[in-house]
């Protein structure tokens, strides 16, 4: 059993709230992934729930207990870091036995744990190599294994894998997925990059400036983002968002105006206001290049991104705002080519400007 719960979590390393009232509860077995901007507070929250930072108010409850003022060493749970952290003058075998000889395990259960966690992470091969002499992958896979044999309730991940190349990122990312699925333990693991919480997690709790915006499946988020900030951080290419005025509500069907076109949607019973600023917000494989004559609206090709299988078409609009298009396959077109875009009418996503809050998906 590991539940985490966070009750009215903050922080202030004196200079304010970084941490502005956390509440979350994190159940047993699941693999959650705090994602968010660089400084949005991260690292500060999973530090505070590892018990290598204090909280500045609020409770932290595993399976019902208190521990909020229990030691970081008392606590079940074991961190990995982007960095590593380990031993540079200790083997990979010492490395994965420093922390169960600490605490006096009998010998032959350190060598059972350390067996098992370098047969689980397959560096049964490297046990007599000190660090130096390891690729990136391999000493993330020490660093991980120094979690396991630990047999910790709950495995704390701050970026782990950003120090290692895209490739071996892809490959790190499967294994630790396969390695949640495995043991099964709660798991945090935090990031700041969408595609690895996407790819992932059970549940993506993403973070902004010290609050909680939103948290769920990965698909929930990508379908329901609730505000523009959300909409804009999951998914990438990064979802369109162009601003219009509400000008008729007829029936269950709304008109929206913007400079340089008109748009009519259905808006079933959600309330919206004559005269209300909203921001349509459209994913990239939700616009469609069209002829001109036959278009929603006009945009101007600032930069084509041939990725092979896919491209990412970059428009601007005469109004100033960028447009992103998928395209499936290559597609070939000069800068300053002008192109129509259609605007498919299904997965719409309306918000209020003001608040950034949603109104609804169509
Ligand atoms: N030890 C510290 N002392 C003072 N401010 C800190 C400290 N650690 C982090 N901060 C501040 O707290 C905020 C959140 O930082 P952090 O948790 O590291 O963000 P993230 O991990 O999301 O990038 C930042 O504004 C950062 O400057
Ligand atoms: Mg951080």
């Amino acid at each position: 059993m590991a539940e985490l719960i966070l009750k009215d979590i903050t922080k202030d390393y004196g200079d304010g709230d970084v941490i502005k009232g956390i509440n979350l509860r994190i159940p047993q077995g699941e693999f959650c992934v705090f994602v968010g901007p660089s400084g949005c507070g991260k690292s500060t929250l999973l530090r505070m729930i590892s018990g290598l930072e204090d909280v500045t108010s609020g409770a932290i409850s595993l399976d019902g207990k208190d521990i909020t003022k229990v030691h970081a060493a008392d606590r079940g749970m074991a961190m990995v870091f982007q960095s590593y952290a380990l031993y540079p003058h200790m083997r990979v075998r010492e490395n994965l036995s420093f922390a169960l000889e600490n605490i006096n395990t009998p010998k032959d259960e350190i060598i059972q744990r350390v067996g098992a966690a370098a047969k689980m992470l397959q560096i049964e091969g490297i046990l007599d190599r000190k660090p130096t002499t390891l690729s990136g992958g391999q000493r993330q896979r020490v660093a991980i294994g120094r979690s396991v044999v630990r047999e910790p309730k709950v495995f704390l991940f701050d970026e782990p894998l950003s120090n290692l190349d895209a490739e071996l990122r892809v490959q790190m990312r499967d294994e630790i997925t396969r390695l949640h699925k495995r043991i099964g333990n709660t798991m945090i693991y935090v990031t700041h990059d969408q595609i690895e919480a996407m790819t992932m997690a059970d549940r993506i709790v993403v973070l902004h400036d010290g609050v909680i915006e939103q948290s769920g499946s990965p698909l929930e988020l990508y379908d329901r983002p609730c505000n523009i900030f959300v909409a804009g951080f999951i998914g990438a290419p990064r979802m369109n968002f162009i601003e219009m005025k509400v000008t008729d509500v007829k029936g269950d069907h709304i008109h929206l105006e913007h400079t340089l076109f008109q748009l009519r949607i259905p808006a079933g019973k959600h309330h919206v206001s004559i005269g209300q600023e909203v921001t349509l917000g459209v994913r990239a494989n939700h616009l469609e290049i069209s002829e001109t004559d036959n278009a929603d609206v006009i945009g101007v090709i600032e930069r084509v991104e041939n990725l092979g299988a896919e491209s990412h078409v970059y428009a601007r609009l005469a109004s100033g705002e960028g447009l992103t298009v998928y395209k499936q396959g290559y597609f070939e077109a000069g800068d300053k080519d002008k192109i129509g875009v259609k605007i498919v009418h299904n997965k719409l996503h309306l918000f209020d400007t003001d608040s950034g809050g949603s109104i609804f998906v169509a």
